[in-house]
Order: structure tokens, then sequence, then C-alpha cells
């Protein structure tokens, strides 16, 4: 009802945790004052898969489009190092591609519920060299690798059976299924971290926040306010 102090809350969204439910939860500890980022992320991703139900280095990708209108998709992070920084893998032509051949900057942003913890990057974005690409094309199934050659990401596909019969002809013009050519349309793109914040919840909202910036080659670290 317009006006009316209280939003409608469908069943489905849980209550507030009251007083009695967050005594009942465990206290967690406070992020430790690390040098730098890359190790500490490390070691939360490896926490997270001993605890997430899968893909604990999913994130969420955010870009934005030639209006400057965010927009925002989950993508697995496939590597991380201070030198390359996070590296994902996509069509280059997808609306993803295209909005950072416009705008070369993303944001990737972890969500572990199990860990109760986020970890938020941003930063300048590059294409993967070829070779890393290739290297890891080269390791999905032969299957995955079909798909990433017949699928035009992000296109308007009228029927599914159009794809399946795309895939059916990449599967008869490639017979060998070791030699599977990574399409040019598909490869790795780097994130370059130039800010890197750690989240962890903590009882009643009083969460604990730790962020880096990495200014003149050097990482500098700040708590924030929850
Ligand atoms: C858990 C999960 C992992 C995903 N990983 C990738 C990925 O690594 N690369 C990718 O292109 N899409 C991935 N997707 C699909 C994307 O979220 C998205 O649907 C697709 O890339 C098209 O996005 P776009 O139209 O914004 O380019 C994943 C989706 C989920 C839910």
């Amino acid at each position: 009802m317009p006006g009316s102090a209280m939003t409608e809350k469908p069943a489905a969204i849980p209550s507030t945790p009251s007083a009695e439910a967050y005594a009942e939860e465990v206290d967690r500890p406070l992020i430790p004052d690390a040098p730098e980022p890359f190790a500490l992320l490390e070691s939360w991703l490896e926490e997270a898969g001993e605890t997430e139900p899968n893909d604990p280095n999913a994130a969420a990708l955010a870009t934005v489009d030639g209006d400057g209108v965010p927009d925002v998709r989950v993508v697995l992070v496939r590597g991380l190092s201070p030198e390359q920084g996070l590296t994902f893998f996509t069509n280059y032509q997808s609306a993803k591609g295209r909005q950072l051949d416009g705008v070369p900057q993303a944001a990737l942003c972890f969500h572990w519920k199990s860990q109760r913890r986020q970890v938020r990057i941003r930063g300048a974005v590059c294409r993967a060299s070829s070779e890393v690409s290739d290297t890891y094309f080269n390791q999905r199934a032969a299957q995955s690798r079909m798909a990433a050659i017949a699928s035009d990401q992000s296109q308007p596909l009228a029927e599914r059976s159009i794809f399946e019969s795309r895939l059916d002809a990449v599967a008869e013009a490639y017979p060998e299924t070791d030699f599977i050519p990574r399409p040019a349309h598909w490869g790795g793109y780097h994130l370059k971290p130039v800010q890197i914040e750690f989240w962890q919840d903590q009882k009643f909202r009083m969460h604990d926040r730790l962020q880096f910036c990495f200014i003149n080659e050097i990482w500098s670290r700040t708590r924030l306010y929850p």
C-alpha cells in the first residue's frame, strides 16, 4: 500500500534474525591483518572449497554497457595470481564481451554463504593471451569445447533445436575429439585488481571489512565500518 511504513514481505523472504537467533550462532574470527590480499583470497577460496556445495570459484562479474548501465552475471574464476589478477573465460562476442570492449573495467564479487563471507574486487580487464586461452580450452570436455564453438552466447535463439543442429554440425566437423580448436570468439580475460575488499559476517550486522587498495604498486590496507 503506498505510504505504508511496512513493505509487503513474501513468506519466502526470511525474517531478520532475533537476538535469540544470534545468541545461538558461533563467533567468527575477524579478518587477519594480511600484508597483501592474494594469499588471503587464496585461503578463503580454499576454505570455501571445503564447505560450498558447488562452484566455490563462482563470482558475480559486473560490467557496464555503452549507456553506463551496469550488468551482472556469474562466471567461474579459473586463475588467480598477483601478476595476472583473476582470470575467467567466456565468449568475446557475448553481452559481457561487448561491454568489456567498450569499457574494459569490471568488478567481481564472491559470496560464500557457507562461510558467511564476501570478497569484492575491482579493476581493469584485458584479454588473456591465446596461449592461456588455448591451454584452458583444451582442458575442457570435448562437448564443452563443441558447445563453445556452436554457441553465439547472448544472441537470440529462436529454438533450442537450432543450437542442437549446430552442435551436431560441429561434432561432424571434428570427429577427432582430441583436436577441437578454440574458436576466435572464445577466450580468457584477466581482471587486474586495484581494490579488493574482504567481508566477514559478524553477529548483529557488526560485520568486519578489510579493504586493500593498490596504489603506486603497493597494497595499502584499511578497515571499514560495517
Ligand atoms: C555458477 C555459474 C558459473 C558460470 N560460469 C560462466 C563462465 O565461466 N563463463 C561464462 O561465459 N558464463 C558463465 N556462466 C553463465 C553466465 O552467468 C551468463 O549467463 C553468460 O556468460 C552470458 O552472460 P552475458 O549475456 O552477460 O554475456 C555461469 C553461470 C553460473 C550460474
